[in-house]
């Protein structure tokens, strides 16, 4: 019987050397993509999803909880769009343009998303953030004053175990007015007559 493990080295791409995930018989694709900047090789089994080649190659922020396209856990953005890794075979996204949450803030300088989340304790177990900031970039990027039901709406389908979504929600609002502060250009306050 065979099961999909996820290789627990942070940065392992040696998927034909430690055989995770190997389906006995399985035919190896390799292919190459951007992942947050990188150009990066990913060694996969025919018909395997990117979110499982994604987590195998280091990007283990990108969360699989249900594996069917049902809980926005593995939202990722391909090409400009978000989709559900889970959902889509990584020999599809071959030459595709991949950003994940580890493209987003640094620990030391969070994404202004990320920090908003933060100072509203909009983080629980965690479990289901990186999709849901995914989602809220894209949202934030076609709409940078959304409402709160534009917010709750983007975000319907990350489904959320722990916050009841009420945080996530001024969380992304907040975001949003911190984005569009940051991109009001620099003014000389009057000084330069
Ligand atoms: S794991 Fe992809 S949507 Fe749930
Ligand atoms: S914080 Fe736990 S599932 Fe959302």
């Amino acid at each position: 019987m065979w099961h999909r493990y996820m290789c627990l080295h942070t940065h392992c791409g040696t998927y034909d050397t430690h055989g995770y995930g190997r389906r006995p018989g399985g035919v190896g694709v390799t292919l190459s993509l951007t992942v947050n900047g990188d150009q990066v090789t990913l060694h996969c089994e025919a018909e395997e999803d990117l979110a499982t080649a994604l987590r195998r190659a280091g990007y283990t922020g990108v969360k699989c909880g249900c594996d069917g396209g049902g809980c926005g856990a593995s939202k990722v953005f391909l090409d400009g769009d978000v989709v559900m890794a889970c959902g889509i075979d990584a020999a599809d996204a071959a030459d595709g343009v991949v950003r994940t949450i580890e493209g987003f803030g640094t620990q030391e300088e969070l994404h202004p998303i990320q920090a908003a989340f933060v100072d509203h304790f909009a983080v629980q177990c965690g479990f289901c953030i990186p999709g849901m900031i995914v989602q809220a970039q894209a949202l934030l990027e076609e709409t940078p004053d959304p409402s709160e039901r534009e917010v709750r709406e983007a975000i319907d389908d990350n489904l959320c175990r722990c916050t009841g979504y009420q945080k996530p929600v001024e969380a992304i609002l907040d975001a949003a007015g911190r984005m569009r502060a940051s991109e009001q250009p620099v003014t000389d306050g009057g000084f330069d007559e």
